[in-house]
């Protein structure tokens, strides 16, 4: 397959947050593309009926493939409603994951909620943890209990925003869901950027040595930022304009976000 560089992005908080600076880095990389071959991967946490929705409605860019449900899930274009994720992916995962067993770490936990039953699939385990007492440590806890119980090397903890808790197979996560499409289509890039805003983005900056961490991230994924890491640009706009700048930063597209 024909392409030069990926870009794989976050869409809550990294494409949205900014109407105006999305539109714009949408036209600037519509316009790039052709020229400089640009296969683009939504990367989110989203099921796949609010990627779609989300095309129309909030200006998010149509892409060549969709990784949504944390990084458990892969699409391939023509994309619709309802369609069926890759098998290949999901075939490997439900080899090596028991909702039921994810379920189990989250007993007892005061003030855990589960989050709705479209959140709950049979890959990914999700709850809130804000109304907890102290959310921070009921994470840990969590992740303790998944480390030390037998299953620790086939489930993962992905902690987001404070509130946010995922339980998904260990093989599965953005990053992993990027570098399994690399292999699966042949895709042979020159480069690959990432970009994000919160926790369960973190995996695509440890799958990937250059990204673009937006001003407006939350500090689990701040402190990569601050981490020894040279090929990570911590943009100074928020939102889509932080996208916008970090991908002009690194000299892949010519046109340049709006002033800070
Ligand atoms: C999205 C998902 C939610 C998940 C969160 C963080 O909001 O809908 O289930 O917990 O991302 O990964
Ligand atoms: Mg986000």
């Amino acid at each position: 397959m024909n392409n030069k560089w990926i870009l794989a992005t976050d869409i809550d908080n990294t494409l949205t947050g900014n109407r105006a600076a999305l539109d714009r880095l949408r036209e600037g990389l519509e316009h790039d593309r052709t020229r400089y071959d640009c296969f683009l991967i939504l990367s989110t946490g989203r099921r796949l009926d609010e990627v779609l929705t989300g095309f129309e409605g909030e200006g998010i860019p149509v892409p060549d493939a969709i990784i949504s449900q944390v990084g458990t899930e892969i699409y391939l274009p023509p994309f619709r409603a309802g369609m069926a994720p890759l098998a290949e992916w999901d075939v490997m995962l439900r080899q090596q994951y028991d909702r039921a067993v994810a379920e189990r770490f989250f007993q007892e936990i005061e003030g855990l909620e589960l989050q709705p039953d479209r959140y709950n699939t049979r890959l990914k385990a999700s709850c809130w943890l804000d109304q907890t007492p102290d959310p921070e440590a009921a994470a840990n806890e969590i992740e303790d209990r998944v480390r030390q119980s037998e299953h620790g090397d086939a489930y993962q903890v992905v902690w987001s925003s404070g509130r946010d808790l995922d339980i998904i197979p260990a093989a599965a996560g953005k990053g992993k869901a990027i570098h399994f499409l690399k292999d699966h289509l042949g895709l042979e890039p020159d480069t690959v950027i990432v970009a994000g805003d919160s926790g369960n983005d973190r995996s695509m900056f440890e799958a990937f040595e250059r990204g673009i961490i937006v001003a407006n991230a939350k500090p689990e994924l701040r402190q990569l930022a601050e981490s020894e890491r040279p090929g990570i640009y911590f943009a100074q706009r928020s939102y889509a304009a932080g996208v916008h700048e970090g991908l002009h930063h690194f000299g892949l597209v010519a046109s340049r976000p709006a002033p800070v």
